[in-house]
């Protein structure tokens, strides 16, 4: 099991990886735990003390190559990203969930607009802006304004007005140098989570609604603001048009394990707001509730996710 991570979504791994670890051993299965600390040292106890990252991660090798199965829970850059799976690549060992290519191309926010459109997709209307140029940014009405690659909507903001784009802008290239300018999507916010399993099979959990007030910013992901339905409320053609998309949008980009694809529901079908190949995986997460309403439990889906990992 590796927590943790080099982001700011380091906090939401540790409890992402403690959830999976907890269930796992309930399964029986005997779990070691590594810690990657903010700074890049591989924490494993009685090992690491002292180390320096690169030091570390020689050191955490026999372990991570000794396992059966690894099982990352590091959302984010440097390890959603694609960039575990491939040391787990290089390294000969199973790994649970999507390979580097689709973790890379999920965390982009820029390309899975392009692999989407080219799937079929709609996406919200964007460009991206270089941070170096983001002071010539002109205001042509209300904006999301997000990094290329964060997540958990670090560095996200919703621009109403032209006097708050300069400061969008800067929050937004703390995260990453490519800033992708959206237009505002109204339409009610639907997650659908997607599972590959052994075998090759792939199936979409009832789709769950976001309830917020404002954007579903960071500050309402993890102050317990928001509220969220589980099945979500739809037309049974509403469903079948979600799943098909994140189905496609799995496929187009060859993911693994679980994915959770985002979307905003609007009067003209589901638009793709972003894929999360690496979602949050505590049990009060969207993708274990959603998929709790298929009546897998917790415990069975990381089961499920370890049983179905792929070297
Ligand atoms: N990036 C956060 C962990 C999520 O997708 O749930
Ligand atoms: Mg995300």
């Amino acid at each position: 099991m590796i927590g943790g991570g080099q982001n700011p979504e380091h906090d939401v791994s540790l409890a992402s990886a403690a959830a999976v670890a907890e269930a796992l051993r309930v399964r029986g299965y005997d779990v070691s735990t590594v810690t990657i600390s903010q700074e890049g040292v591989w924490e494993v106890a009685g090992v690491s003390e002292g180390a320096t990252a690169a030091e570390s991660l020689a050191l955490a090798m026999p372990l991570i190559a000794a396992a059966d199965v690894v099982f990352p829970a590091v959302h984010g850059a440097l390890g959603e990203d694609g960039v575990l799976a491939a040391l787990c690549a290089l390294a000969g060992v199973r790994v649970v969930g999507s390979g580097p290519r689709a973790g890379a191309i999920g965390m982009d926010k820029w390309a899975t607009k392009l692999v989407a459109a080219a799937a079929g997709l709609r996406t919200a209307r964007g460009r991206v802006v270089n941070a170096a140029d983001c002071g010539d940014a002109v205001f042509d009405g209300p904006v999301v304004v997000k990094p290329v690659s964060a997540g958990s909507s670090y560095g996200v903001s919703l621009v109403r007005e032209e006097a708050e784009l300069g400061a969008a802008m800067r929050a937004a290239a703390r995260f990453d140098r490519r800033i992708l300018v959206e237009e505002v999507m109204q339409g009610r916010e639907i997650d659908v989570a997607v599972i590959r399993e052994g075998g090759g099979v792939r199936w979409a959990a009832p789709p769950l609604e976001i309830h917020t007030t404002g954007l579903f910013d960071t500050a309402t992901k993890y102050g317990g603001s928001a509220r969220f339905t589980v099945p979500a409320r739809l037309w049974a053609a509403e469903t079948t048009s979600l799943a098909r998309a994140a189905l496609s949008m799995f496929d187009a980009l060859g993911c693994a394990g679980v994915a959770r694809m985002d979307f905003f529901l609007t009067a003209e079908g589901p638009v793709l707001n972003e894929v999360n190949t690496m979602p949050g995986m505590t049990a009060a997460s969207q993708v274990p509730r959603m998929f709790a309403a298929a009546d897998v439990s917790y415990v069975d889906l990381v089961t499920r996710l370890v049983r179905a990992a792929e070297v």
